[in-house]
């Protein structure tokens, strides 16, 4: 069930087929995608504080001639988890096993994977807080100790067998590090909180892809898909990509300002970033709820979606935009929110700014975790 390829299973940003040279035109867009991704940490754009705290885990390693620590990637999808995995084992110059959460439902999945490494590899899993608990049992031994149980037989006959695993990184990666468990978050020497990117950076990314895919793009142009990018790598290349159908189809190819804006409106895409679901949520929450508070899984059947997606792909985005806070009691509309759709926010509403949300009156409404 796992995969050494890169690109492994649960992973829909990216294709099968990722390596240097590949023999294929660049067609479709999961080979683009691929293409796109950058493939050592000085060509990784932004993240500073992940990218600096990497290089010394990595350099150190390397200085001792050992395996880097375990390395855990938390961070909302498409900030470059997945390239970062792949850098860290380019930058050491080991293979990479991809597999992910969901693959390893029985322990014996993961032994097979585990037992096939060799000395130096880096195993990335993806998903890591899908992984079924057997498997992460046995996760938690092979971390430490280099070494798994694989237990034969059931009952009173079984016996285990004690195997050796050669000295190998495993590079978690989540998109819900709260989900993850105590004992394999304790597990993980070093953590990156991959966080959103800036605007400028995703105009960096945007440039360096236009570059790669030979599309000839406005400076504008490329700041005003940044800036409707929801601080993500990957939908500023999808933005980056669907722009030039449009200018290559409508236009002679060229990406200017005009062609930007009038691609995004055909895509649907407005100027804070928000596309149609985000729209969604923001009005089941504010016009269906009056604002809220109201639980993630009422919401997701409002608009008809997975909570999941709901949870992990909308909201992170929509709290930093300042539209929704999360409280104990449920999501709640800001004052913000209801101006985004035109409407009047009642008396009360919540006001939004740099991350810290307060009442009308000043009163704070949340510890200090918000
Ligand atoms: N720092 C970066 N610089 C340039 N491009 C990037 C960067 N980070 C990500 N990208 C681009 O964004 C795409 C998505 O990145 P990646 O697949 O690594 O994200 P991810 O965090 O693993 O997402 P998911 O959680 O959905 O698996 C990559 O193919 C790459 O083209
Ligand atoms: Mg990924």
């Amino acid at each position: 069930m796992s995969e050494d390829a890169f690109g492994g299973a649960g992973d829909p940003g990216s294709s099968t087929d990722d390596r240097d040279v590949s023999p294929f035109t660049v067609t479709s867009d999961g080979d683009l995608d691929t293409n796109l991704r950058p493939r050592s940490l000085t060509d990784f754009i932004g993240q500073p504080r992940v990218c600096e705290q990497l290089e010394l885990v990595l350099a150190g390693a390397r200085g001792r001639g050992g395996t880097p620590d375990h390395i855990l990637l938390s961070g909302p999808p498409g900030l470059g988890k997945t390239s970062l995995a792949m850098i860290i084992a380019g930058e050491m110059g080991a293979a990479i096993r991809v597999t992910s959460g969901p693959a390893l439902e029985r322990a014996g999945d993961l032994a097979a994977m585990l037992s096939n490494l060799v000395e130096g590899d880096v195993l990335f899993i993806d998903e890591i807080h899908r992984i079924a608990r057997p498997a992460e049992e046995m996760l938690y031994l092979a971390m430490e100790d280099y070494r798994v149980d694989v237990v034969v037989g059931k009952g009173p006959g079984a016996t285990s067998i004690p195997l050796d695993v050669a000295p190998f990184t495993l590079v978690g990666a989540t998109t819900r590090s709260g989900s993850l468990t105590g004992p394999l978050r304790d597990r993980f020497g070093f953590t990156a909180h991959m966080e959103f990117y800036e605007p400028s950076e995703l105009l960096r990314v945007i440039t360096r892809s236009a570059g790669i895919l030979g599309v000839r793009l406005d400076h504008e142009a490329g700041a005003e898909i940044a800036g409707r990018s929801r601080g993500t790598p990957r939908i500023a290349n999808r933005l980056l990509r669907r722009v030039r159908d449009y200018a290559e189809v409508r236009g002679d190819g060229r990406v200017t300002l005009e062609v930007a804006r009038a691609a995004l409106r055909v895509y649907d895409v407005d100027e804070l970033g928000f596309d149609r679901l985000d729209r969604a949520v923001l009005g089941a929450l504010v016009k269906g709820f009056g604002g809220g508070p109201v639980g993630v899984s009422t919401l997701a059947v409002a608009v008809g979606e997975e909570p999941a997606t709901v949870e992990e792909v909308c909201e992170p985005f929509l709290v930093r935009a300042g539209m929704i806070a999360r409280t104990p009691r449920g999501r709640v509309a800001t004052a913000a929110a209801w101006h985004h759709l035109d409407l009047t926010p009642p008396a009360g509403a919540l006001n939004a700014s740099f991350g810290v949300r307060v009442r009308d009156d000043g009163d704070s409404l949340f510890g200090p975790e918000f």
